[in-house]
């Protein structure tokens, strides 16, 4: 059954497949109870803005959830698609800029295409699945280094550039732009001081930095001012966008090669017409509302400030990501968030071994435009008086409650 499966009996409908209710927000319901939710990635608050759900819901009515139909290449090209392919690439100040269906695939297939077994990859050791999954389908070398780590990153480009002096391929390196479960950054500028030495392309996942980290919410590249160093941009529309959907940008000659060569994409149906009329009414609301991005940061930086003001371990997050982390094993783990909701109504999600190290609990907080100070100041109290029954041993009976619906 797996790391997580084998907890499936006990915890399905509760800890695993939970289902949250009613309008995305704030607060919503679990299991018939008003929650306090901090674990969506609705960092803007778009999911419910009204001008998104009008924009959404217009769309559906005009167009339906089939329009178009058929994949890109062959029959599912709309003027939409590449109006909003053009505002991306505008916003992340690149060339172009390609829509792909999902980001999870995207990613596996900009991987796939961009390489062959004559190229070296370098990538970070805490990468995300999807570009973990991609590099399965490389059949040429790839070297990992340690998250962040400059010294040895440096080794594996030495590495690197035995092999393509070789071969005769060339070097792509590949880091998130924010880590999304500990919150920190990818450190491009230390990875570009290398760019000419080892002449490599950078593709970073900024899957969580998009609309949240620079100053206008273009990105980690752009908060670290490395926009024009970064060869392929890719975000998706799954977080800060509250959509579905992803897109990738770069120069125009390597998205047009994207384009003809994502199997993902050209084996796929093209992004429903909803979801790209409603993208374009999300990057409109990005673009001329600061504010809303700028409120995001109000409550993030209440949240970790309060959290560590009060002595919460946050590790080291750099968004508005927030891990807090305590000792434990998976029964205290699964006390603590059934704690959470059961007597303090605040949904969060938990994270153990083997995302995180043995004997760690990490709970992952989402703040969001949506939340308010008064959230925040409840949620930091109540976390005191849970580390406080934590501290004083109340949650060290081990077992696994049984709060789920059997499997
Ligand atoms: C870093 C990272 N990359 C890619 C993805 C996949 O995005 P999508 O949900 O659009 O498939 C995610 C989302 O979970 C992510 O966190």
């Amino acid at each position: 059954m797996g790391a997580l499966g084998q907890f499936a009996e006990a915890g399905h409908g509760y800890y695993f497949f939970p289902k949250l209710e009613g309008e995305i927000s704030n607060r919503m319901k679990f299991r018939g109870r008003d929650m306090l939710v901090w674990s969506l990635n609705n960092y803007l608050g778009l999911a419910n803005h009204p001008e998104v759900r009008k924009a959404d819901a217009d769309a559906a009515a005009k167009y339906g959830m089939a329009s178009p139909m058929g994949a890109r290449m062959m029959s599912g090209q709309t003027i939409y698609h590449e109006q909003l392919e053009r505002e991306l690439a505008d916003f992340e100040h690149k060339e172009a800029a390609y829509l792909l269906n999902f980001g999870y695939m995207g990613m596996v297939s900009i991987i796939d295409s961009m390489i062959d077994r004559h190229d070296v990859v370098v990538y970070d050791s805490d990468a995300h699945a999807c570009i973990l999954d991609g590099l399965r389908m490389h059949i040429g070398k790839r070297f990992v280094y340690p998250h962040n780590n400059m010294e040895k990153f440096e080794q594996q480009l030495k590495h690197a550039k035995k092999v393509t002096e070789q071969s005769g391929g060339g070097i792509l390196v590949i880091t998130e732009g924010v880590y999304g479960m500990a919150g920190d950054c990818g450190n491009l500028r230390g990875i570009l001081q290398f760019k000419d030495q080892y002449g490599f392309r950078l593709l970073i996942d900024d899957a969580h930095g998009f609309g949240t980290m620079g100053r206008t919410g273009a990105g980690t590249s752009e908060d670290q001012d490395v926009m024009d160093q970064v060869d392929v941009y890719f975000g998706t529309f799954a977080k800060a966008m509250a959509g579905i959907g992803a897109f990738v940008a770069s120069e125009k000659r390597i998205i047009k090669s994207l384009a003809y060569n994502m199997r993902s994409q050209i084996y796929a149906k093209s992004l429903p017409m909803p979801m790209v009329i409603g993208s374009l009414k999300r990057i409109e609301l990005i673009r001329n509302h600061p504010e809303i991005k700028d409120k995001l940061w109000i409550i993030a930086n209440a949240l970790q400030n309060g959290l560590k003001a009060k002595g919460f371990d946050l590790g080291r997050t750099q968004s508005p990501v927030t891990p807090v982390y305590f000792k434990g094993g998976v029964g205290e783990a699964t006390q603590i968030v059934a704690d959470l909701r059961e007597n303090y109504a605040i949904f969060c999600s938990v994270v153990v071994y083997p995302v995180v190290p043995k004997g760690v609990i990490m709970l992952r907080l989402i703040p969001t435009a949506a939340h308010t100070l008064e959230d925040v100041e409840y949620t930091v109290n109540s976390f005191s008086e849970v580390k406080q029954k934590l501290d004083e041993g109340k949650f060290s009976t081990g077992g696994v409650p049984l709060l789920g619906e059997a499997f």
